[in-house]
């Protein structure tokens, strides 16, 4: 209840002094498939054999998910090792087929993850990045002032889709699922700014181009 009345106080702040944009998207991800059933329909059609999960909390997602090697990431519970994705990263020597980043979800963090995880990324493996997609800009405030919070994950997102190495499509499901892989980008964004200063409203009218959108039933299409 105190942290309902703190948010709300917070927000009242935002009123004054932050982006007032208040359109919205309309996503219903009761609608889509889950990441759970997207992440192991990757695995299972492509014989992926070893996962990474960075954040993992309850084991929502890292239990269900089925494959020969799986290491669990995450500083407070869940997964199989106790610590945050920079200490792994420094002492990690395994490549991985998929990667699934769900941990700290604010732009500086998500960036370096990454980055650090296509180090670690076998080849022909991927990238999966979960609330990529936020409907309003409440969701994506950093730090977080509203009860569902995607964080702004979204602006890695968009940094990363102008890397020239690296190729980035986020599919229409489960509150966003950012998806990258290691080969050249195939429609590079050609956007030099500061990302972490973009605005919810440049995401908001620039949706399709940012965050090159790819719906679930077309996921084939790019493996
Ligand atoms: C949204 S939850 C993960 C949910 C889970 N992946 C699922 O699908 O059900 C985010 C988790 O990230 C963890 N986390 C926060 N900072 C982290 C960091 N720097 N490195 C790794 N995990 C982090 C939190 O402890 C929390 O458990």
């Amino acid at each position: 209840m105190k942290q309902k009345y703190k948010f709300f106080f917070k927000r009242f702040l935002y009123y004054f002094y932050g982006e007032k944009f208040f359109k919205r998207f309309n996503y219903d991800w009761s609608k889509y498939p889950s990441r759970i059933q997207i992440i192991q329909s990757i695995i299972d059609k492509k014989n992926f054999k070893h996962y990474l999960e960075i954040g993992c909390d309850r084991d929502v997602n890292f239990s269900n998910i089925k494959a020969e090697k799986k290491v669990g990431v995450d500083p407070i519970r869940g997964g199989t090792l106790r610590m945050t994705s920079d200490d792994f990263f420094k002492q990690n020597n395994d490549k991985f087929d998929l990667i699934f980043l769900d941990g700290l979800h604010t732009y500086e963090q998500t960036i370096k993850d990454i980055d650090h995880s296509l180090k670690f990324l076998n080849n022909d493996g991927v990238i999966i990045i979960h609330d990529c997609l936020p409907k309003k800009i409440w969701n994506q405030i950093v730090p977080r002032i509203y009860g569902h919070w995607n964080g702004d994950v979204w602006k890695a997102i968009v940094h990363s889709r102008t890397y020239t190495n690296a190729d980035t499509y986020t599919c229409v499901a489960d509150h966003g699922l950012g998806v990258i892989f290691k080969r050249k980008n195939r429609n590079q964004l050609d956007l030099k700014v500061n990302f972490k200063n973009l605005k919810f409203s440049e995401y908001y009218y620039n949706h399709e181009k940012f965050m090159n959108l790819i719906a679930y039933k077309n996921l084939d299409s790019i493996f």
